[in-house]
């Protein structure tokens, strides 16, 4: 099916390669809200069984190098049908491009899937074949299986199994964005892969965490063995692939690590000196803790951290009778994130008016976070008396933690 003889795709299984493109630049994914320090991948792959299948394509700046290799070491007319497991257009952003070469071949989609194509590329004149859970289409040895996952994290988000080879294609699902020296888990540094695993989660899935239980809790009861999970971004899962299932698992269970996080933004350090008296209270009660300056650090690295604490604390001095601006940030990626579990506090330095920790303490609660302590408040410079007041509420804090753990 090949143009040459020699196929130059990179074998991910049997009868299936490579179609993807790593992204080693990337350093920022979803326009500028999220950071990929390592940069990401939008992985795609071909299957070479009677019926030649695209699973998925690519984001659009890499449409022309995306279809290039397509020509060249696939060539067009082999293409017998596209898989869209999801249309958001870091995966399905080269399919208008692609549909130009191949006006013909159909489009396997879940039926919110063709919706949205449809929306996305103005309604174009395709052939769509849709698919939900446990549907199969045969394409010579194998069968493809689907498996639906609304809102994980779309409405036409879904899974391709593959039998035979026994390949989870799970789109988003079980992704990182990290870009690897190779394209499986087991033959880079791991540590980086699993960091890179739970940011994903905490950024992008950790909304969804109720459904996540479900469905994780439903492809397990599907009892299909799974020999390869391939994601859309990042390195695939070879080695006992189902260790990634297990950890969203986890992660989708009330997750946290037990430590507490302290996000706070200042203007002349007097709220920065609170956030240290308060860590320093949380630490001699033997709990541990991390400080961030919201208006310095990087913000996906920080709801990471917020995922994985049990303690969410926050303070900000009060200006115009409000919130440092970066704050305000924050409390809104709180709300979205819908985080579960965790408990909070607020504390703040102001001059005269001082709204900034009831603002925050209102905002931790809408964020569906328990507020355990009433707000802490210093008046221009914290006092002696007033950063023991912090270290106090640090080590109260402290024992809640560990009580709520229990
Ligand atoms: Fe990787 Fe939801 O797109």
């Amino acid at each position: 099916m090949t143009k040459g003889d020699e196929i130059m795709l990179l074998q991910v299984k049997d009868n299936v390669f490579y179609t993807g493109i790593r992204d080693w630049e990337l350093r920022m994914f979803h326009g500028h809200e999220l950071s990929t320090f390592n940069g990401s991948s939008y992985n795609s792959y071909l299957i070479r069984d009677e019926k030649t299948v695209l699973i998925d394509t690519v984001w659009s700046p890499h449409s022309e190098t995306f279809l290039h290799m397509l020509e060249h070491e696939v060539g067009f007319a082999h293409i017998d049908m596209i898989v869209v497991n999801h249309n958001e257009p870091d995966h399905g952003g080269s399919l208008a491009a692609l549909m130009e070469k191949i006006p013909n071949v159909e489009i396997v989609c879940s039926k919110k899937g063709e919706d949205i194509i449809r929306k996305h590329f103005q309604n174009p004149d395709w052939k769509f074949r849709t698919v939900k859970t446990g549907d199969r289409i045969s394409i010579g040895k194998s069968e493809l299986v689907f498996v639906d996952m609304t809102m994980i994290h779309w409405p036409d988000s879904m899974m391709t199994y593959m039998t035979g080879s026994n390949i989870l294609f799970s789109n988003d699902a079980f992704g990182q964005h990290f870009c690897g020296s190779s394209l499986f888990a087991d033959e880079v540094d791991e540590s980086i892969v699993w960091a890179e695993a739970i940011k994903y989660f905490a950024g992008i899935l950790a909304p969804f965490t109720p459904l996540i239980k479900r469905k994780v809790a439903e492809v397990i009861a599907l009892g299909l063995p799974v020999e390869l999970i391939a994601p859309s971004h990042g390195v695939l899962w070879r080695k006992d692939p189902l260790r990634i299932v297990s950890k969203y698992a986890e992660w989708a269970d009330d997750y946290d690590e037990g430590y507490v996080t302290i996000a706070y933004d200042t203007m002349y350090q007097a709220t920065r000196k609170m956030a240290e008296a308060i860590g320093h209270g949380i630490e001699l009660e033997g709990v541990q803790m991390k400080l961030f300056n919201t208006a310095l650090c990087d913000q996906s690295d920080l709801m990471t951290d917020f995922f994985r604490s049990k303690g969410i604390i926050l303070g900000s001095s009060t200006v115009n009778n409000g919130l440092l601006r970066s704050l305000a940030g924050v409390l809104d990626e709180l709300r979205g994130h819908k985080l579960k579990n965790k408990i909070g506090f607020a504390f703040g330095s102001y001059g005269w008016s001082g709204e900034a920790p009831k603002t925050l303490w209102r905002g931790l609660e809408e964020a569906g976070i328990k507020v355990v302590l009433e707000p802490v408040t210093a008046r221009y410079t914290p006092s002696a008396e007033e950063l023991k007041a912090c270290r106090d509420a640090g080590r109260a804090f402290a024992k809640h933690v560990r009580e709520e753990k229990l």
